[in-house]
């Protein structure tokens, strides 16, 4: 995507420089736009613990560079593929509930699992690493087209007038690599010229919708309107949205799905006020192993400062972080919530929009592209 002049992904990759890999401190954002990069497994396993990369797919594929990354730097070790086998584990445990990281880390798992010798497994851990970004970015093209349908027969229904999406955290471009899942329709029906406005929840505690998903969107000139967390029932029942798109961290073989804490309640709310509530998703974040999301995904907590402190910035551009409530609090802080497949209209995927159903899922993940 373009910020400014400058065409950017959330993860860079220079063959000219094998030994690291870019990435966008998202913390940062929207007040700097700052590229850092990162050379070793541990990097990376921090970056992505500490939120400095967060959302799904970008995630998924920065551990299969993590992975490379350790290969790249132990090019001497006799037990590299031991080692390595480690060094999943660890990347794996780094966040727990998106299903994506320990696909693309199981995929590298496979790929050296045949290899023998340290330098071919280096490079096909490279040539991996390379290829699941593209596949990804391709991906998130792909929700992009099939999802915009589903906005031009809402501006069809209109009879062209604007359509209101509304969104929760942030599946846009910097959780994506490129595009993004849930904004990937937005952004081609606004390619495409249709009117559209983005109603973008601030999503507390780490307000990735007001600091990511808002930036995102204005950076690519869509109309976008931020809200409190709890504005969205209230906007839905007087008729001033026309569909919610969320994304996932992990879908189940049956449809559930765990998104940023909140998005349940706005399925719920979607429900009562007969609106259609999608979940954009690429293949990479349905888990076929588990059937019911409620009892089987895990759900990651964070630590209480993320409740319990705020930060931004001051008139004159400082950043500072300020406490919300008194010392001492008890805090609970789950990062997911899981929206069971009977609230969910439609999954917008990459091999094509189907029911949140076992019968659905299970022919799309059967089928090739
Ligand atoms: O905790 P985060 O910011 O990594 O949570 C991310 C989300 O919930 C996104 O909506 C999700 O990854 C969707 S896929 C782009």
């Amino acid at each position: 995507m373009k910020v400014g002049e400058q065409e950017l992904r959330s993860i860079l990759f220079d063959p000219a420089h094998p030994g690291e890999v870019q990435v966008i401190d998202q913390r940062e954002l929207p007040w700097r736009l700052e590229v850092v990069t990162l050379s070793s497994a541990e990097e990376v396993y921090l970056a992505i613990r500490d939120m400095m990369v967060r959302g799904a797919p970008v995630i998924g594929a920065l551990a299969s560079f993590g992975m490379y990354l350790y290969a790249f730097n132990h090019s001497t070790d006799l037990h590299l593929k031991e080692n390595l086998d480690h060094i999943a584990e660890y990347l794996i445990s780094s966040r727990p509930t998106a299903v994506n990281l320990a696909y693309a880390v199981r995929r590298q798992q496979e790929v050296y699992a045949p290899l023998t010798d340290n330098d071919s497994i280096i490079r096909a851990m490279r040539e991996e690493a390379v290829a699941f970004m593209e596949h990804e970015v391709e991906a998130s093209r792909r929700i992009g087209e099939h999802g915009v349908k589903l906005i031009e027969e809402a501006a069809r229904a209109k009879g062209g007038e604007t359509v209101n999406v509304l969104t929760h955290c942030n599946a846009g471009w910097l959780a994506t690599i490129d595009h993004g899942t849930a904004l990937a329709p937005v952004y081609e029906a606004h390619r495409r010229g249709l009117a559209i406005h983005v109603w973008v929840d601030e999503t507390r505690p780490r307000n990735q919708g007001a600091r990511l998903t808002l930036w995102e969107l204005q950076q690519a000139g869509v109309p976008c309107t931020l809200i409190v967390d709890n504005a969205g029932g209230h906007l839905m029942q007087h008729g001033l949205v026309d569909m919610v798109i969320v994304g996932s961290d992990r879908t189940t073989l049956t449809g559930d799905t765990a998104n940023k804490i909140g998005t349940y309640l706005k399925a719920l709310a979607a429900r009562d006020n007969r609106l259609p509530f999608y979940v954009a998703l690429p293949v990479s974040s349905i888990d076929p192993a588990l059937h019911d999301g409620l009892r089987e995904i895990p759900i990651e907590e964070r630590p209480a400062a993320e409740v319990l402190e705020i930060g931004g910035i001051t008139a004159s551009r400082e950043y500072h972080k300020v406490r919300l409530a008194p010392e001492e609090t008890p805090v609970k802080n789950p990062a997911f919530d899981v929206t069971p497949a009977r609230l969910i209209t439609a999954l917008i995927t990459d091999r094509g929009i189907c029911k949140a159903s076992r019968k659905e899922i299970a022919a799309l993940l059967e089928r090739k592209h």
